[in-house]
């Protein structure tokens, strides 16, 4: 028989800036979904990648002074290993800068051009680029950015209109007849009062003063404004349009958008709408999820109050994040994040609750039954509230994750824990020991392990490490489904327990809070990247080619504020070498002086413009200065 289908999505990530904690709490919700449908009988495919074109990351790019591509690069690679440091089960990454995905992007605005949803005129309004976002006059806050509440500029160009307003009644109808379509329900009624009963605009779907996108089949000076391009990933990367449909085929449409709820508007109103200019059905849900905030904060880099969640895994183990974002926020709302929280957290839930139950059971039955799990005898009607409390679980735990509730999962699934918890203190095994009633004490050594059993195979799709663990403890198979769980009293004899070391260490809040600040402060130095503070040999170093060179002209990049290009003499030879330094210095300044050349790097374009090496700079996140030699000192020599 065929499994039911189930796919599932988070945002693509924007590759911009380093992902902190708030961004991990999309994906880790993702993950516990997608995880827990696999184990409950469901084909899932779940979707995860980055957002890699557009203006903000030309500009962050052009700042660093390397190509988009480089940036983005650089970017990805940093955000897959921080979904592998925290386990992520993803099926599929999709970049936008994939090939399959530009082409595809290409095919479908040739369809809504040849279905006549496009047409070209010129755009006036302002633009967020932060959020990537177009806003009318009306709709700014004190002149800024309803969303994020930064500058917006004024933007004036020639661009390609998607006819959105055509479907301002169709998707009025639609969330009718589909009351579940956006949830949580508030965020239905804010989208229909603030967005669509004001009357829906057409959407301004290209731009034309940057080129980092993909080119428009059918006018190559414009490029996909980087909503639609984006949007659409979650239909290019199943195969749609292109030889091999079978995914889009089978998982089509999406069972779950998850997503932040700054960005319900993009996924319930225009997401739709160019669905159902391309004849397509439409996602089942669409589900909203609070920020976690810092200090009443949406935590995000610029406002500078990040907590690396690298730095916390690597310290507390990825469970330990995991737990904490799935148990504490309280689904749908926005929640506080603090460093004391996560390991008053920890300490209660994992340490003492789970880490001790197990510890102590496997402790228990290593010194009474020499390792191996007792057979039980009659159970009392204390060991069958037990029963009754492990078989009616995992019906609540399905509901809970119906409604998306990972945090009432957890409870429920550690209502087992701290119940088997309290039945050691009621049964007191170690009396029973010391007064030989080995039948009583048997059983109840089972009747715990069963209840361990019950609650680690329920916790394998949110703490997917630590279950493992439990599961080697207690000395049988990880489950890869919930089919074991049809009946209490499954484990067979001669099972042998493995205590080994505790699952979690207590942690000393005070002192990890010190900690965690000073290590807070050394992150939220500008732009300080992992690869500065990594160690190279001095081979590595001697693979980077430095070299005094001097500027011979100096001028702009048309259409950038940012970019100088100069000619250098470096030797006998002439390179050209862009660097993002208009800001700081002019054409005119830079004639003459002497910089120092990465004169090996790859030859790369930015802007269109050939640039061949990159010169060196010092920067504080306000000033940059070129590093010149401190005397006099001819071209082409090497620095060292
Ligand atoms: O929005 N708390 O990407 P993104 C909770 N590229 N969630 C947070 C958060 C916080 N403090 N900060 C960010 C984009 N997120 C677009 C999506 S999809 C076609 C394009 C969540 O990198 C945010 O809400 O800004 C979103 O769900 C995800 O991180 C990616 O955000």
């Amino acid at each position: 028989m065929n499994k039911p289908t189930y796919y599932i999505t988070t945002p693509i990530y924007y590759s911009s800036g380093k992902l902190h904690i708030g961004h991990c709490y999309t994906t880790v919700i993702c993950d516990a979904i997608a995880r827990f449908k696999r184990m409950d009988g469901y084909d899932v495919f779940y979707l995860t990648g980055t957002d890699e074109h557009g203006q903000k990351v030309q500009q962050k790019a052009e700042a660093a002074g390397v190509t988009p591509k480089q940036f983005v690069d650089v970017l990805h690679e940093q955000i897959v290993d921080l979904w592998k440091v925290l386990n992520i089960s993803y099926d599929k990454f999709i970049r936008t800068t994939d090939d399959y995905h530009e082409k595809t992007v290409q095919k479908i605005y040739e369809k809504l051009l040849a279905n006549g949803d496009i047409y070209k005129s010129t755009y006036e309004g302002w633009y967020c680029t932060p959020c990537e976002s177009f806003w009318t006059e009306t709709q700014l806050v004190d002149g800024k950015c309803p969303d994020c509440g930064r500058e917006v500029k004024l933007q004036k160009e020639e661009s390609y209109f998607f006819r959105l307003g055509k479907y301002q009644d169709k998707l009025l109808k639609f969330y009718e007849e589909n009351p579940e379509f956006i949830s949580p329900k508030s965020r239905m009624n804010e989208m229909i009062n603030n967005f669509i009963k004001p009357g829906l605009k057409d959407l301004c779907i290209s731009r034309t003063t940057f080129d980092w996108g993909v080119k428009l089949p059918f006018d190559t000076k414009h490029v996909a404004y980087v909503w639609v391009d984006a949007l659409t990933n979650y239909i290019t990367a199943l195969g749609y349009l292109q030889e091999d449909q079978t995914l889009f085929d089978k998982f089509w449409p999406a069972d779950l958008h998850m997503v932040g709820k700054e960005i319900v508007r993009f996924h319930t109103i225009i997401w739709p709408a160019l669905l159902m200019a391309l004849d397509l059905p439409l996602p089942k849900k669409v589900y909203g999820h609070g920020w976690l905030l810092f200090g009443n904060d949406k935590m995000s880099k610029s406002k500078g109050n990040v907590v690396d969640p690298t730095t916390l895994a690597n310290r507390y183990g990825a469970d330990v994040i995991r737990y904490y974002l799935l148990r504490e926020i309280p689904f749908g709302s926005d929640g506080n994040y603090t460093n004391e929280a996560l390991l008053t957290r920890t300490n209660a839930d994992l340490v003492n609750d789970l880490g001790n139950l197990v510890s102590r059971t496997t402790a228990m039955i290593t010194q009474y039954f020499g390792g191996t799990v007792p057979q039980p005898n009659v159970y009392t009607d204390l060991d069958k509230e037990l029963v009754s409390l492990c078989e009616g679980t995992l019906d609540k735990v399905r509901k809970d994750m119906e409604a998306l509730s990972a945090p009432d999962a957890l409870s429920d699934i550690f209502r087992i824990i701290q119940r088997a918890n309290k039945y050691i203190d009621e049964t007191m095994p170690w009396t029973l020991n010391k007064n030989g009633e080995k039948d009583r004490l048997a059983t109840v050594m089972y009747v715990l392990t069963e209840c361990i059993r019950f609650a680690a195979t329920m916790l394998v799709p949110f703490i997917p490490d630590t279950a493992g663990r439990i599961f080697e403890k207690i000395g049988l198979p990880l489950p890869t489904d919930f089919s074991e769980l049809d009946r209490f009293g499954k484990i067979g004899k001669g099972v042998m327990v493995h205590k080994g070391d505790n699952l979690f260490d207590r942690i000393d809040v005070d002192k990890e809070l010190k900690e965690l600040d000073k290590l807070a402060a050394d992150e939220q130095t500008p732009e300080k990247t992992d690869s500065q503070s990594e160690v190279i040999a001095i081979e590595d170093f001697a693979k980077i080619k430095l070299t005094t060179a001097k500027v011979l002209s100096c001028e702009r990049v048309a259409k950038s504020d940012k970019l100088l290009v100069m000619k250098l003499q470096v030797g006998d030879e002439i390179r050209q070498v862009v660097s993002g330094i208009a800001q700081y210095y002019t054409p005119e300044y830079m004639i003459g002086k002497t910089v120092v050349l990465v004169s090996n790097l790859k030859p790369a374009k930015i802007r269109g413009v050939e640039s061949n090496g990159m010169i060196l700079c010092a920067a504080d996140g306000k000033k940059v200065v070129f590093v010149t030699p401190e005397k006099e000192m001819e071209s082409g020599k090497e620095v060292r």
